[in-house]
């Protein structure tokens, strides 16, 4: 882009760094200097582009900022930039109408030729088209155990099975599972893991949609898992950044992505956590079970720090309450939050499908288990639907 085409265009940069461009890539632009604030409202009579310099602010801020452009009805064009550039923020970001992402190290043309490509794109009308080019980045979902054997797996894998039925298009969902040394989703699904953490881990920063597939296990025409084989070494077998990688291509790969989430923290967790749309954290219905429900919804939502709360869905309720069980209003009072969803109790229906390999759906369409969850996911697609139109 020549400095003469940028001449006189109001540009909002924010973050002090992004000064130095006035003499490159901004050269005759009209530069307004601003912080994170300014965001919240902004629309294309105040700016016609902005510019946001990732490095200059804490994550927590920059994810609200980005929240805050995702609100805008009609917002400018937006160009983040930087040498650390958090996958939560990346993939709010990519789902504006028009936006890109610089990592540093980049030169003034790259810079230009970001700019260039944005300001080429049409703004979106009252009836937007998608455009070709744009990624599309998937609904992610994470799946959590307050306590072992609470159901998570059991549940992210009929939840997995639901957002399927609502597709039409092959390979839309995937269920990724992230308990790596010991995942049972392939079990469950009488499917064999194919993911080689030792080569995901060599290919990371060149991994993308084509090479992930040569890791991923078709499961049905529509679902495919992501898990490894058994490896008690697993976890020290692939680095951090090469499990948010993965992620990342999975979200643009899919319209659908559930994660089976270990419970115990790892270096990725909160960063996987924070590129989710929904976590729900599944809880039995023993005291020790919902206090642990409790305390780690508490954890997650104090440590992301994004305002994004865990839900909580209460696995295995007994349709009849005798003995010491909590019913479900003493539970909520436990969890001190209204729990998200039941899941009725069928050892039945559970056992017959993982004996059998698939889901419960699958093998016992008429239990309670299918038609609680498929509320849940109709209430949650809902929701996730009403947000990307807003
Ligand atoms: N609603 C339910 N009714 C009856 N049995 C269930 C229900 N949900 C799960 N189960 C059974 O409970 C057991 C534990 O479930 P699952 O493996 O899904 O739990 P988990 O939280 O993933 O465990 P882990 O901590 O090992 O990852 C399994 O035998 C499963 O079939
Ligand atoms: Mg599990």
């Amino acid at each position: 882009m020549s400095a003469q085409s940028l001449s006189g265009r109001r540009v909002l940069a924010i973050g002090p760094a992004l000064a130095q461009l006035a003499d490159g890539p901004l050269a005759g632009a009209a530069i307004e200097q601003a912080t994170l604030a300014r965001l919240i409202g902004v629309s294309t009579t105040d700016a016609e582009l902005i510019l946001i310099d990732a490095d200059a602010w804490a994550d927590n801020a920059l994810a609200a900022g980005v929240q805050a452009l995702a609100l805008c009805p009609a917002a400018p064009p937006v160009l983040l930039v930087g040498s650390h550039l958090p996958t939560a923020v990346v993939r709010n970001l990519l789902r504006l109408e028009r936006s890109d992402v610089l990592d540093a190290p980049y030169s003034p043309e790259n810079v230009a030729a970001a700019i260039e490509g944005l300001l080429a794109q049409k703004a979106p009308s009252a009836a937007p088209a998608p455009a070709p080019h744009a990624v599309e980045v998937a609904r992610c979902w994470a799946v959590i155990g307050a306590v072992g054997g609470a159901g998570a797996t059991t549940i992210a894998i009929e939840v997995a099975n639901q957002l399927c039925a609502r597709q039409t298009k092959e390979k839309s969902v995937c269920l990724i599972d992230l308990h790596l040394a010991d995942g049972s989703a392939g079990a469950y699904l009488a499917s064999s893991p194919t993911l080689r953490l030792p080569e995901l881990a060599a290919a990371a920063d060149k991994l993308d949609a084509s090479m992930l597939q040569a890791f991923v296990t078709p499961v049905t025409k529509q679902l495919d898992l992501l898990a490894a084989p058994r490896d008690p070494a697993a976890f020290e077998a692939v680095t951090r950044e090469a499990v948010l990688r993965m992620l990342e291509i999975a979200c643009e790969s899919y319209d659908w992505v559930i994660l089976d989430m270990p419970r115990h923290r790892r270096n990725w967790t909160l960063e996987a956590l924070g590129g989710c749309d929904e976590m729900l954290v599944i809880s039995e219905l023993t005291v020790p079970a919902l206090l642990a429900a409790r305390s780690l919804s508490d954890e997650i939502e104090r440590d992301l720090g994004s305002g994004q709360k865990p839900k909580i869905v209460l696995n295995r309720l007994a349709s009849r309450m005798f003995g010491p069980a909590p019913s479900m209003a003493e539970a909520e009072r436990a969890l001190q939050r209204k729990a998200e969803a039941g899941v009725s109790s069928d050892w039945e229906a559970a056992a017959a499908s993982v004996n059998l390999g698939g889901p419960i759906a699958t093998h016992r369409p008429k239990s309670k288990i299918v038609k609680d969850i498929q509320t849940m996911v109709d209430r949650l697609a809902a929701q996730a639907v009403a947000t990307k139109a807003a």
